[in-house]
């Protein structure tokens, strides 16, 4: 891959805002690479949707990013990584793809000395069992308490990041889990982080360690760019660009205020006819 090759940028996808959580990682960590994100803002929430519907829109989103020549693919929303993970590695090729949920389910068992985790996440993720199993891949002793708090995603959405009702649903969700005596607290969604101050207070217990994949990602995707020679260069100027499926407001709004910085470069895309059937747009001088 030429240099100016490895300046294409990092293709992140979600359901909607949730994904920025990632992308502030991502930012932070890597603050040479560009980004592409997608947030499907007109079809979230995905986490009670059908599995066949999401590996549909999951495969939509992909050929729109490997349209617009990103470099690697990283799948920022945990439903999408429960249901569609094959989906999108098979579209993908030979782009690396990485996934949030792999990168939750290490940092919860490096997290937990005491090998109890608690996961939260929308209905889809949870019924997928792909947590639990993930994290019994890496270590077959650790017991795994689930909890599907499918309220959380349109709070979120909402902008009630601190509101009573919130607060409440937290309360209410976190009951069970928060009876088990658990390590850590695997926020599997990729919504929730905007949610961990409020989460934070809920729990109430210093012990337990709320686990946001966000910076795991981060941390992975930079071992992989190096290792697959993709990493932009030292002369590199990072760019941002966000793309979403509805007028770009909400998400502008809430994305600035979980971000802390403004988001110019939010554009409105028809994903129905935009990724199907035309060739490739490249767009690399976008990203110089
Ligand atoms: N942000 C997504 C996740 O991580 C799901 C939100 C939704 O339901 O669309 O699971």
């Amino acid at each position: 891959m030429s240099t100016l090759g490895n300046r294409r940028p990092i293709g992140v996808f979600d359901s909607g805002v949730g994904g920025l959580t990632v992308v502030r990682a991502l930012m932070e960590r890597l603050p040479l690479e560009s980004i592409l994100y997608f947030g499907d803002t007109a079809r979230v929430p995905y986490g009670i949707k059908s599995n066949a519907t999401i590996e549909h829109f999951s495969a939509q989103i992909v050929d729109f990013l490997l349209h617009h020549a990103v470099k690697m693919l990283i799948v920022a929303c945990n439903t999408m990584a429960a249901v569609a993970l094959k989906t999108i590695t098979a579209r993908a090729g030979n782009i690396p793809v990485l996934d949030v949920i792999e990168a939750g389910a290490r940092a919860a068992v490096s997290a937990s000395p005491g090998g109890r985790i608690g996961v939260i996440g929308t209905p889809t993720t949870i019924n997928s069992n792909a947590y639990a199993r993930r994290i019994h891949a890496l270590d077959p002793s650790v017991r795994v308490y689930s909890q599907a708090c499918p309220l959380f995603v349109p709070l979120v959405e909402e902008g009630w990041l601190d509101h009573v009702v919130t607060r409440l649903t937290a309360r209410e969700y976190l009951r069970t889990v928060l009876a088990e005596e658990i390590d850590s607290l695997v926020l599997g969604c990729t919504h929730y982080p905007l949610l961990k101050p409020l989460l934070h207070d809920v729990v109430g217990r210093e012990d337990v360690k709320l686990i946001d994949s966000a910076t795991t990602t981060a941390e992975l995707a930079a071992v992989r760019l190096n290792e697959t020679g993709l990493a932009a260069d030292s002369q590199s100027h990072a760019s941002y660009r966000y793309v979403v499926t509805d007028i770009p407001l909400r998400f502008q709004t809430i994305g600035e205020r979980f971000l802390g910085r403004s988001l110019e470069n939010v554009e409105r895309v028809d994903i129905e006819n935009d990724a199907s059937g035309k060739p490739p747009r490249r767009r690399r001088t976008d990203f110089r």
